[in-house]
């Protein structure tokens, strides 16, 4: 098990990331007052494990999946706190992947203007990215992460044991966010090769604590996102976020991963980076999302992008992979932004840079994936 400690102006925040890291979840919480959040899914897998683990923690089941990341689950948790009697020393455990994470953070960060909050990963997705860093939130009127804030978990547990349950999708979904760290980091890069121990549990607990280590760093640096510096992590995802808002059928790493598709073609055609960089971009992506779907109507993602929180200004504010271990921000007007999303609207071998739609769109129906 690997400690990797994160100093923010906040707290000090200890993340944990290994095989015991959920032992030492439950000596950590034992004897103090506990409330776990957690989904349906996760705690029809691990009602057992958590009742032996939290024996006297209150536990809030939530429904699953992105569209309940709202207010509605939101003031749920709240009240439920409220119910349990929590005072500002009790620990809320958010238990789950990134929503749950989001949520219960948000909570624990609401409530009587704060209560200790502790991490427990259970998706790849939050234990090399979400549940560090402390950013929570839930989304609103069709913006993602639209009301949320900062607020640093003590402690976070990521424990691989979680990691044997997850369904391939959610494995890949973990991969957008591992793909992009190793776009940022030039080790990271080099130790993912050629991709071909992506479906490796112990592989990926060693890149786990990496990115963990990268984005720990990061975060240090710019806590809050105002120093431009933890813009980075927002690599692939103003395309991703767009048609993630736009469609909402895949995960987020996976909408991730496409998002680093066409920003690589766009850092490309726009000079920002070499071909021969955007074509190992690309490379990268193939490996875990070998194919780039159809997305019809993809230009009506421009909406979205033009509502991101990184837009200043009138334009679409981009995150753009430039070299080796080195990004660039780049903003494009709405309307060449628009005709790069329409490069989407047909399917294209991830390796290849380009899509047959280029030279015609296709019939745009807003809302349809193939
Ligand atoms: N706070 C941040 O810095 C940050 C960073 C990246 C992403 N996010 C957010 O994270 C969210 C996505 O997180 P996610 O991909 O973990 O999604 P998720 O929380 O919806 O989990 C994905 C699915 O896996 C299930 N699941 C969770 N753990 C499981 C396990 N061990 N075994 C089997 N099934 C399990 C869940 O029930 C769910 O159906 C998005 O809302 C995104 O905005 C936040
Ligand atoms: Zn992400």
């Amino acid at each position: 098990m690997q400690t990797i400690l994160l100093n923010t102006k906040q707290r000090p925040s200890e993340v944990l990331c290994g095989e015991g890291a959920f032992a030492a979840a439950r000596e950590y919480l034992a004897g103090k007052q506990a409330f776990v959040v957690t989904d349906k899914n996760v705690y029809g897998l691990y009602a057992d494990a958590i009742a032996d683990a939290f024996p006297a923690a209150q536990v809030c089941v939530v429904p699953a999946g992105e569209r309940h990341k709202n207010r509605t689950t939101l003031f749920r948790i709240l009240d439920q706190m409220f119910a349990a009697g929590l005072h500002r020393g009790s620990f809320v455990v958010a238990l789950g992947g990134g929503v749950v994470g989001d949520m219960a953070g948000l909570a624990a960060a609401l409530y009587m203007r704060g209560t200790r909050l502790v991490q427990v990963p259970t998706t790849l997705l939050a234990q090399v990215d979400s549940s560090v860093g402390g950013k929570t939130a839930v989304d609103h009127r069709g913006v993602k992460n639209a009301v949320g804030t900062f607020y640093q978990p003590e402690r976070v547990f990521a424990d691989p044991l979680f990691l044997h349950t997850l369904p391939a999708r959610e494995v890949k979904c973990g991969l957008g966010e591992i793909v992009k760290t190793g776009i940022l980091d030039a080790a990271i890069g080099d130790k993912l090769g050629a991709g071909s121990r992506l479906r490796d549990v112990a592989f990926l607990q060693e890149l786990a604590a990496d990115c963990i280590r990268f984005k720990a760093r990061v975060v240090e640096a710019d806590e809050t996102e105002t120093q431009g510096l933890r813009k980075c992590l927002n690599l692939g995802h103003t395309t991703g976020h767009a048609l993630e808002l736009l469609y909402g059928r895949r995960s987020h790493g996976e909408y991730v991963l496409i998002g680093l598709w066409l920003e690589s073609l766009i850092a490309e055609r726009e000079g920002v980076c070499s071909p021969a960089w955007a074509e190992e971009v690309r490379r990268r992506v193939a490996a875990a999302e070998p194919r780039i779907p159809a997305f019809r109507g993809a230009r009506r993602g421009l909406e979205f992008a033009l509502h991101d929180k990184k837009n200043a200004g009138g334009g679409v504010s981009l995150v753009l992979p430039k070299a080796r271990g080195e990004y660039a921000l780049f903003t494009l007007s709405p309307q060449k932004y628009g005709d790069y999303l329409a490069l989407l609207e047909e399917g294209a071998d991830a390796r290849r840079g380009y899509a047959r739609a280029e030279r015609g769109s296709a019939p745009a129906r807003a809302g349809e994936e193939q």
